[in-house]
């Protein structure tokens, strides 16, 4: 049977002190990411943290909104002691999947990897929805891995690039060239922007008000291709984001709409 990758089975193997994926100190292609940044106020949110180097690297170059997260305490809690100056409020217990925020960078170490590959689509969903517009998921993905059974779950570049499309579509991969000795040539660096709203986007903004405002049936054109046809009710404002209520309760990302087509004939 499949293991179940919650949170009791990543605390189990901090509390066994089994996590080889633990280099000891932050991954040198994101130290050499930060180093390069110039906003030492930007949001940056690091999911899947673990003992969290990466934060503590951050928080000790000065940046003020490092956010570091993962689903046990058991890893978190070693940050808190390495680092007693790091924002406790920064230190976040939770299921990345259910976190609500807005930042302006997230930062990938080892997290996609951990999860069940059925997970990656809502994975890429889910970092688009907690950045703002304009901000940027960057960091490490492996293309290989020695075992066959994971936790550590690699894809191939192709199969990055297919995922990471549909929601980033300006996304870009390029093999790192500073991972330290053990991971080199296995280590691809990405950076995927959210996207700003263009004029389209304003479009469309405008036709879900005017069709939330007549209470009119409209037909939505989304990212993937796919079309829904409902009613607008509202246009809900969250700091994770736009969502258009629809008349069956569901909430829709604004950004994944492209198209709102009126005065369709029912
Ligand atoms: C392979 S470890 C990597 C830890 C750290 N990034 C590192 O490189 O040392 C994966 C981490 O992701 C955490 N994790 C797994 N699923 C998560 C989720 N849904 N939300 C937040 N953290 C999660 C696990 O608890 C674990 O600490």
């Amino acid at each position: 049977m499949a293991k179940e990758l919650n949170a009791r089975y990543w605390e189990e193997r901090y509390t066994a002190g089994d996590t080889p994926w633990d280099i000891g100190s932050a991954s040198t292609p994101i130290t050499t990411y930060l180093d390069g940044l110039q906003d030492r106020g930007a949001r940056i949110l690091i999911p899947g943290a673990g003992r969290g180097h990466e934060a503590e690297y951050a928080h000790r170059a000065g940046f003020r909104n490092v956010f570091a997260m993962d689903l046990t305490d058991e890893a978190l809690k070693d940050l808190r002691e390495r680092c007693p100056s790091f924002p406790m409020d920064h230190v976040l217990v939770g299921d990345v999947f259910t976190h609500h925020g807005s930042y302006d960078i997230i930062i990938e170490q080892t997290l996609l990897c951990a999860l069940d590959p059925s997970l990656r689509e809502r994975y890429v969903d889910t970092m688009h929805r907690l950045l703002k517009p304009g901000g940027v998921l960057v960091g490490v993905l492996f293309d290989q891995v020695p075992n066959a059974e994971g936790p550590p779950f690699a894809a191939s570049l192709a199969e990055y690039q297919q995922l990471f499309a549909k929601v980033f579509p300006s996304a870009r991969f390029e093999r790192c060239h500073n991972s330290i000795a053990p991971r080199a040539g296995r280590e691809l660096w990405v950076k995927a922007v959210r996207q700003e709203r263009g004029t389209v986007a304003c479009a469309v903004y405008d036709g879900l008000e005017a069709a939330a405002t007549m209470r009119e049936e409209v037909k939505l054109v989304l990212d993937d291709g796919s079309e829904r046809t409902s009613v607008p009710l509202d246009i809900v404002h969250r700091d994770d984001g736009e969502f258009v209520l629809l008349r069956d309760g569901t909430e829709l990302d604004i950004d994944r709409v492209r198209k709102v087509v009126r005065n369709i004939i029912p």
